[in-house]
Formats: structure tokens, sequence, C-alpha cells
């Protein structure tokens, strides 16, 4: 019996992906539309996502909407409440805040920890019980590697990451029993419209020669690490960090 690519197959399975209008979040929310997953394509704003939803509808996929901002906890509910039960969620939002720790306010850095670390913990609340009832469930956070390597002027995304990770790895130990797995998804510098001044700032240079691969990663080159993730394949991998970065945590001068 070929185990390949069923290993690989989500057909059957609901998946949101946070923030997939763009970047790293559209690239795996199309990996996973083209493994079989009927898709929640999640924004702040239906007017975005409407290019990427028939996108995925013209070339024959289910996807719909969930609107609503991860600052907004009555929106996300409502929105929850309507998209049903998930099988799969791909928590991929994370603001930024790149000023020096001098200029960022105590209200900043609350605020920046609330969206980014906070209300991830606020959406696997409503998204969880309905995997613990079917006994299947994969819970994927986007960290990042600052959450173990610091930079200046990031204290806040940092310090946020490094609770989200964390969150990562108490949500595997909770939840391993009941069939639902916890990882962490861990982007090194990709080349998001996002990232596009910091790539072309003397900073930005830097990080490429710093980086063995002495490139940035292209966007779609996080999909299948995610895809993995989400998949049967990964059926025993729970508590896991999974670093895409072309090697530059693994070492300290390239
Ligand atoms: N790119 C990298 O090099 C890199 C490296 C390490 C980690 N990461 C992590 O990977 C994730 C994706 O990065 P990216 O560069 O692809 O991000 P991005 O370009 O900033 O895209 C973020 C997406 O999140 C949505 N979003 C932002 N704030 C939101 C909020 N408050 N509520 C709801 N949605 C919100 C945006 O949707 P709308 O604007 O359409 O509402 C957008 O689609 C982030 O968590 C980031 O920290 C990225």
């Amino acid at each position: 019996m070929s185990i390949f690519p069923d290993l690989f197959r989500l057909d059957g399975r609901t998946a949101l992906v946070t923030g997939s209008a763009r970047g790293l979040g559209w690239e795996i929310a199309r990996a996973l539309a083209e493994a079989g997953a009927r898709m929640l394509l999640h924004g702040r704003a239906l007017d975005r996502l409407e290019p990427r939803l028939a996108a995925l509808r013209d070339a024959g996929f289910a996807a719909d909407p969930a609107v609503f901002d991860m600052a907004d906890r009555a929106a996300m509910r409502d929105a929850m409440r309507l998209a049903g039960p998930v099988d799969i969620l791909v928590h991929n939002v994370g603001e930024r805040d790149r000023r020096p720790f001098a200029e960022i306010e105590p209200e900043a850095f609350a605020r920046l920890v609330d969206v980014d670390l906070v209300a991830a913990h606020a959406l696997v609340k409503l998204v969880v019980p309905a995997m613990v009832e079917r006994g299947w469930g994969r819970l994927i956070l986007v960290s990042s590697i600052v959450a173990e390597l610091a930079t200046p002027g990031a204290s806040s995304y940092t310090a946020a990451k490094g609770g989200l990770s964390a969150l990562g790895r108490a949500l595997a130990a909770e939840l391993g029993s009941s069939g639902v797995t916890s990882n962490i998804l861990s982007p090194g510098f990709f080349a998001t419209e996002t990232n596009a001044a910091l790539k072309a700032s003397p900073a930005g240079e830097r990080q490429r020669l710093r980086c063995p691969a002495k490139r940035w990663a292209e966007p779609h080159e996080i999909a299948g690490a995610a895809l993995f993730l989400a998949s049967p394949a990964a059926s025993y991998v729970n508590g896991h960090t999974l670093t895409v970065d072309g090697g530059v945590s693994a070492t300290y001068l390239a």
C-alpha cells in the first residue's frame, strides 16, 4: 500500500488560517486547500479576502471567510460561531512594533502582547472544545525565531512570541491525550510585503548575510512545513518547534 501522498491529504477537514489575506498566511492557506481542506480565510476586512476566496474557489477548492480583528473578542466569538467547528487552526496573525525599547510605552507593549498572545489564547479556547469532542485536532502557532533569539528593536514582539511558543508547548502537554496536537512553526526572515522595507535596508542585507543560505526566504517556502504539521504524517509530532530559517538559529557566525 502506498502511503505517499495520502499522508499529506486533508480531505474532510476544515482549516482556519488567521491572517490569510497575504504573506505567509496566504501561502499556508493555499497549500492546505490544495491538500483537500475546506478553508476558512481570515482577516480584518472582507474586501481584502475576496480575491483570495475567488482564487481558491476558481481552482475548485472550498473556501469561506472569517472576518474579525484579533483585538475584538466579541467579533471573534461571533465569527467563530458562524464558522462552525474547525479541525485545524493555523494561528498566523502577528503584529510587530519595531521601535526601540525606550520608545515603547507600557500601553503599547500591553496592546501588542494582547493581539499577538492573549488573543491567540482566546481563539484556541473557542476551537479546542469541538476538537476534543471529535478526538482530532491540530493547533499550529506561528511564532518566530525571535522567541529564542533576541534582536534589538523588537522587545514587545519578542516577549509575545516567546509567550506564544510556550503556550504551544503547554497546550501540547494538556491536550496530548485527547487526539489534539499543538506545535509551533518558527519562521526566520521571509520576504513578505510587510518585510519589504526591512529587506531593502542595511539591516535586511545583514540578515541575508547572517543566514547560511545567503538569501531571504520566499513566502511560499513556509507552506510545506505548515502542511506537514497539519497532516496525518505528523500524528505523533506534539509540542515541537519546526524552524524554517535557512539555518540562522543553528549557527553562530555564518
Ligand atoms: N515574514 C517573516 O519574515 C516572519 C518571520 C518570523 C515570524 N513571522 C510571523 O509570521 C506571521 C505572518 O507574517 P507575515 O509577514 O506574513 O505577516 P503580514 O504580512 O503582516 O500579514 C499579517 C496578516 O495578518 C492580518 N492581521 C494583522 N493584524 C491583525 C489583527 N489585529 N487582527 C486580524 N488580522 C490581522 C493581516 O490581515 P488584514 O491586514 O487583511 O486584516 C494580514 O493578512 C506573523 O505572526 C509573523 O510574526 C513572520
